[in-house]
């Protein structure tokens, strides 16, 4: 059996930053909620527990409270910031409430040897990144304080023998410049797990999972977006059930240049598997003819896709089973909906799928955070125009033209954007950037080329730093790849005459602009 992490949430926003760190060091992790029981817990059969920081004050009515069941599982234990505040309070130690918090910087000094700090210069103090109000002012019974802070006498505490340590700092944000090793000290040192977590174990896992969840007879049906998490569903499908998956590939007319072709030329080159792509692009066009508001849009787009594909699904032997690219952070945010971590997204999936079709789900991403999909991905050879796709919007370019959708003004939106991408790609930023893409604003502007006066479109760039798209900001890209950017637009764009850069973060502002 594999080893395992389980992460108790209390509501903090960097919860997740928690599992990362703990897969990335090579140990599988699950995030679940803190009204999960001790027993339930057991019965997950963890290597060690990690009970994560969050917003509440323990002295709260409603503040989450600690199962003492998590205590006694014969685990390793690592409570965070708020996971220390209540397992002092649990254990008879003492806090004390504060109305302000303490947040950003502060210096740790090691004062007493901790297999946490294993490794590390006991000597020199260490960079660590706080986020609390409420403090520990004396540990409980049989807990030694390891460290302090200039402001915090009980930055960290330890009770040894019964392997329950808890820390106030967030060693998993970027800015605790050790938080990474001392995590590691907890996972390997403390808890003695062997890092047994890798893509390819993942692989041959799911498939063998699948295949058996299937069983010998039932067919399933994937919906192919273009995008890497559907592909990767599709492969990981075709290597375990073969012919009996049946992807469908609804082409909208609304997708990028060459988008649609390029997935389902490499499916198809590669893998001898059931592909229907469907060439919808006019059936979406006349349903969208003088549409312009946005929400509209998404109606008339998710619709119409239903449609096609309870058409296409109709025409397929019995099928049982909907493949769908869920990830981890979609599967966390409905399970915090118990639990208090307040994670607001605006969730827009392809989703939706026929609820009709009386089909039961099969999610084999549902495990995985992005940059781990890729990871897949290129375990399964996929080419890296695939893996390091830019998520795309189900609604596609029809929300990156700005009023109303025509055949030419989705033209002039394809050849601006190719150029985006071209170029991104050619500097080296494609790979750092979230996404990038441009724009069509409904305006015209005024411009002068050659002797002649002009009056044509304008192209909005968005470009945007993200970890997950619920926050983002502008990417800042040297200004001569702006320019050659705008340039190629304004030259070989017939109808541009003018590119704007929007420099807008997420939020208040979202990613896209409709
Ligand atoms: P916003 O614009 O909400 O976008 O900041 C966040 C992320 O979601 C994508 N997005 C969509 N994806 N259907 C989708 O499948 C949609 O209607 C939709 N709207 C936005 C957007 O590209 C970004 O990655």
């Amino acid at each position: 059996m594999s080893s395992k992490v389980i992460i108790i949430d209390y509501g903090s926003q960097v919860t997740q930053l928690i599992a990362r760190r703990v897969r990335e060091a090579g140990v599988y992790s699950e995030i679940h909620s803190c009204i999960t029981t001790a027993a339930q817990v057991k019965a997950m059969q963890p290597d060690a527990i990690i009970l994560s920081g969050g917003p509440a004050s323990v002295g709260e009515a409603d503040a989450p409270h600690l199962d003492k069941g998590f205590l006694e599982l014969g685990v390793p234990v690592l409570g965070i910031c708020y996971g220390m505040q209540l397992l002092a309070n649990t254990l008879g130690g003492e806090l004390a409430q504060s109305e302000t918090r303490e947040y950003g910087p502060a210096d740790l000094c090691f004062s007493k040897p901790c297999p946490l700090w294993e490794g590390l210069d006991a000597a020199k103090p260490s960079r660590v990144w706080m986020s609390h109000g409420d403090k520990v002012m004396t540990p409980p019974p049989g807990f030694a304080i390891t460290a302090s802070t200039a402001t915090l006498q009980v930055a960290a505490m330890a009770d040894e023998a019964r392997k329950i340590y808890a820390v106030q700092f967030h060693p998993e944000v970027h800015h605790s410049a050790d938080g990474v090793a001392m995590l590691h000290n907890f996972l390997f040192r403390i808890a003695n797990i062997t890092p047994d977590w890798t893509m390819s174990s993942f692989v041959d896992r799911v498939v063998k999972e699948m295949a058996e969840q299937v069983g010998p007879e039932q067919h399933v049906v994937c919906a192919l977006s273009g995008g890497i998490d559907s592909t990767v569903v599709a492969v990981l499908l075709h290597k375990a059930i073969g012919k009996r998956l049946h992807c469908i590939f609804v082409d909208n007319g609304l997708l990028r240049m060459n988008e649609g072709t390029e997935v389902v030329n490499y499916l198809r080159e590669h893998f001898d598997l059931n592909l229907n792509f469907v060439q919808a692009q006019r059936r979406f066009l006349d349903k969208l003819a003088g549409i312009e508001d946005p929400e509209k849009k998404r109606k008339i787009i998710g619709h119409t896709f239903i449609d096609i594909f309870d058409e296409e699904a109709k025409k397929l032997p019995d099928v049982a089973w909907l493949a769908q690219g869920t990830l981890y952070p979609d599967v966390i945010e409905s399970i915090s909906h118990k639990g208090p971590s307040a994670v607001i997204k605006s969730h827009h999936n392809v989703g939706g799928l026929p609820d009709t079709m009386n089909l039961k789900l099969i999610e084999p991403l549902r495990e995985l955070f992005k940059d781990e999909v890729r990871k897949v991905a290129a375990e399964l050879g996929m080419p890296d125009s695939i893996v390091w796709r830019h998520p795309f919007p189900g609604p596609g370019l029809a929300i990156r033209v700005l009023g109303e959708i025509t055949a030419v003004r989705l033209d002039i939106l394809r050849r601006a954007d190719k150029i985006v991408q071209e170029e991104l790609k050619e500097s080296g930023w494609y790979r750092k950037v979230w996404q990038g893409f441009a724009v069509l604003l409904p305006i015209k502007t005024v411009g002068v080329m050659g002797d002649g006066r002009t009056y044509d479109h304008v192209i909005a760039l968005r470009i945007v730093d993200s970890v997950d798209a619920m926050t983002a900001d502008w990417s800042r890209l040297p200004y001569d790849v702006l320019e050659r950017i705008s340039s190629r637009i304004i030259n070989e764009v017939k109808g541009v005459n003018r590119v704007a850069y929007d420099i807008s973060s997420k939020p208040p502002s979202t990613i896209e602009w409709e």
